[in-house]
């Protein structure tokens, strides 16, 4: 029974089977539409949502199974102080399969640890996004045919965007792939993702302007600055608009340059580029639910023929020490071991199991 925390916890075939079969969902839906009778996925999000919640929902109806759901923390017992291992516990008598979003880093690998159903992290703080890049790969094979070679550009705030961070994961395992990281200084990727472009050494360019760098893309991927990320209100006003591609900015783009974004959007994409051909978010939103039904369907088969839980990280080491981080779950809940996992490309080197922070 396997769970997913990040998406490297999927290697490169079973994210090529996942796309063959959700491109077979989309030729064939009438095959899938009795694959999850008698099964019920629960969607435990302790932080807002439209697409990812709503689009696992319209996924498992699809598959015909049924949908348990908490959606607001605020009307259930978290609000009375119960932990996310508690939660994941108590549910996994009630259903098959949980997605879970939190705002806390690493709370999907603090699930993993106690639910006894397949885990499939919708979220974590700023941590890790996996079923969006789910999303996103459907859509740049669908427009692009192919992942390698590709140069893509990512825009915004990549410092707190978990969804460029778990693309650059996924991305990084193709080959002859070229990344251009747009922020603002003060939202520049963390060092642990540039870090790992380093060590396999992949290329990569840093840089403020989104017009210099628009010209040499084939995937633009726009992200939101995002507001309920900043500690200081001032600080987020002061960034909000550094970056708003309209059609002056598009037009210095390749014809067949394709505009991704996770939404939602607050004004980074102007309301004129929906209507461009490169634009590819709203069809990212469909492909969203086709590769959830996807994984549905994988977790559920492995978890009946393998029921065996499988924890991602091995061996965990816990070794005394703690967490660092202050939006680490393991910082904030009490009641959870701190465990560490050691680098495997650095050896003597570990990091929190839940959040992948590492140790100082
Ligand atoms: N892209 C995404 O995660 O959107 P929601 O926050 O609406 O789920």
């Amino acid at each position: 029974m396997k769970s997913i925390v990040d998406i490297t916890d999927l290697n490169v075939d079973e994210l090529q089977a996942l796309i063959d079969t959700a491109l077979d969902i989309i030729a064939h839906p009438e095959k899938y539409a009795h694959a999850c009778e008698g099964k019920k996925l629960a969607t435990l999000f302790f932080e807002p949502s439209t697409r990812t919640r709503m689009s696992f929902e319209a996924a498992m109806y699809e598959l015909g199974g049924h949908v348990i759901s908490m959606t607001d923390p605020a009307t259930s017992s978290v609000s009375k102080g119960e932990t996310v291992g508690d939660t994941v516990q108590v549910v996994s008598n009630y259903a098959d399969i949980i997605a879970q979003r939190h705002p806390k880093d690493g709370a999907a690998y603090a699930a993993i640890r106690k639910a006894r159903i397949p885990v499939i992290n919708a979220g974590d703080g700023m941590h890790a996004h996996p079923t969006q890049t789910l999303a996103d790969l459907l859509t740049i094979y669908r427009e692009k045919g192919r992942f390698n070679g590709l140069t893509v550009g990512m825009c915004g705030d990549l410092k707190y965007g978990r969804t460029v961070h778990s693309l650059v994961g996924a991305l990084s395992r193709y080959s002859d792939i070229r990344f251009v990281f747009i922020s603002p200084e003060e939202l520049k990727m963390p060092a642990y993702v540039t870090d790992t472009l380093d060590r396999q050494n992949l290329p990569y360019e840093v840089t403020t302007s989104l017009e210099s760098a628009i010209g040499s893309l084939d995937i633009l991927y726009m992200t939101r600055i995002q507001k309920e990320r900043f500690d200081s209100p001032a600080e987020y006003e002061r960034l909000k608009n550094s970056y708003i591609l309209d059609m002056a900015k598009l037009s210095l783009a390749r014809p067949d340059c394709s505009v991704l974004h996770p939404l939602p959007r607050v004004n980074e994409i102007a309301v004129e580029v929906d209507d461009d051909p490169r634009a590819c978010y709203f069809k990212q939103v469909l492909n969203g639910k086709y590769m959830r039904m996807a994984l549905i369907l994988k977790l559920l088969d492995e978890a009946a023929r393998d029921p065996k839980k499988t924890l991602l990280h091995s061996p965990e080491a816990a070794k005394g020490l703690r967490c660092r981080n202050p939006r680490c779950i393991c910082s904030i809940e009490t009641g959870i071991e701190h465990v560490f996992i050691e680098d495997d490309r650095q050896p003597g080197h570990f990091r929190c199991a839940y959040c992948e922070a590492e140790t100082e």
